[in-house]
């Protein structure tokens, strides 16, 4: 409560402190009026019901009472709507959901992914813009920080914003607070939040970062979610490791035929794996790969990181 770890955390916490403090105190007092009356107007004491009249004082002092409190309510709820406010020299973060990651690209095209286990690194004491999109094909999502109280829907093809400013170094759990299929649970990322110079030095400066060949693909396996479910090193997740995988020879099904065939992963096969990965399926693995939103030179980018990996 009031921990001050961002500026949003007052507004929130007044509020609810405010609402749930009325509450309670409306909850044993009215309680205690009605035990009270159950009591004093039994009918072992008022035998005869008498008939009472409206009471026009009474009724505009419990009319009007309740309205200042509501708008009291209103009023301090209202506090947090600050979107107006962002500070021109917020750093500005785009967002990306997917299910079941969050990609996170800085102004000068650094990049980190959920996926990856990668932290969204910020530094205190400045303000930040999050601009939050998912693709055309994916679903809702919804990006929560409970420790900074706050969240926002993330909405296909739409940008919504959020913005907060991080007033305490350490690390905050970020959730999807919308359910948006299988592995929304696990939907979650970090928030590191360190001291300026920190950031600097990870940071480097607003120069584009430019990536290339295999280095562009290392970071688009990320971005584009790959790495939730395949590993850099040889180990097993969902489906197979990119160690190694350019260049291995095995056998896959066909999914709608249920033929067998051999194959040998060179381009071509990986080109198809990836624009359609239910059509044939590597055995030992199950169908689970979805469609992304990916152009041709992403896969070539992704075929020269899968070389850079393999031994074969
Ligand atoms: Cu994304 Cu729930």
């Amino acid at each position: 409560m009031f921990s001050g770890v961002a500026d949003t955390v007052k507004n929130v916490d007044t509020a609810f402190v405010m609402i749930f403090g009325i509450a309670t105190f409306f909850l044993i007092f009215n309680t205690i009026i009605m035990l009270y009356f159950c009591w004093r107007y039994s009918r072992k004491r008022n035998p005869v019901a008498t008939n009472i009249e409206g009471h026009v004082g009474l009724e505009t002092f419990w009319t009007v009472i309740p309205t200042l409190i509501v708008l009291g309510m209103f009023y301090f709820g209202m506090g947090f709507q600050k979107d107006n406010e962002v500070p021109d020299d917020a750093l500005v973060v785009k967002v990306t959901a997917r299910m079941w990651s969050w990609t996170f690209e800085y102004p000068n095209g650094k990049m980190v992914s959920s996926a990856a286990n990668e932290n969204l690194i910020l530094p205190v004491g400045r303000a930040i813009k999050l601009e939050m999109t998912a693709e055309k094909n994916d679903v809702l999502h919804s990006f929560y920080i409970p420790a900074f109280r706050i969240k926002r829907d993330v909405i296909p093809t739409q940008q919504t914003m959020l913005w907060f400013e991080p007033k305490v170094t350490g690390e905050y759990q970020v959730y999807c607070a919308e359910y948006c299929g299988l592995s929304h649970s696990k939907m979650m990322a970090m928030i590191e939040v360190v001291s300026e110079s920190s950031f600097k030095e990870w940071y480097g400066d607003d120069k584009p970062v430019q990536l290339a060949g295999p280095e562009k693909g290392e970071q688009l396996v990320k971005i584009k979610g790959c790495v939730a479910c395949h590993t850099n090193d040889g180990s097993r997740l969902v489906g197979p490791s990119f160690k190694d995988l350019y260049g291995r020879k095995g056998t896959l099904t066909d999914s709608k035929t249920g033929e067998k065939r051999d194959y040998v992963a060179d381009d071509e096969y990986i080109h198809k794996a990836i624009v359609k990965p239910s059509d044939e399926v590597v055995d030992g693995y199950p169908n689970a790969m979805n469609m992304i939103e990916i152009t041709e030179e992403e896969i070539t980018q992704i075929i020269d990181y899968l070389k850079s990996i393999s031994s074969n």
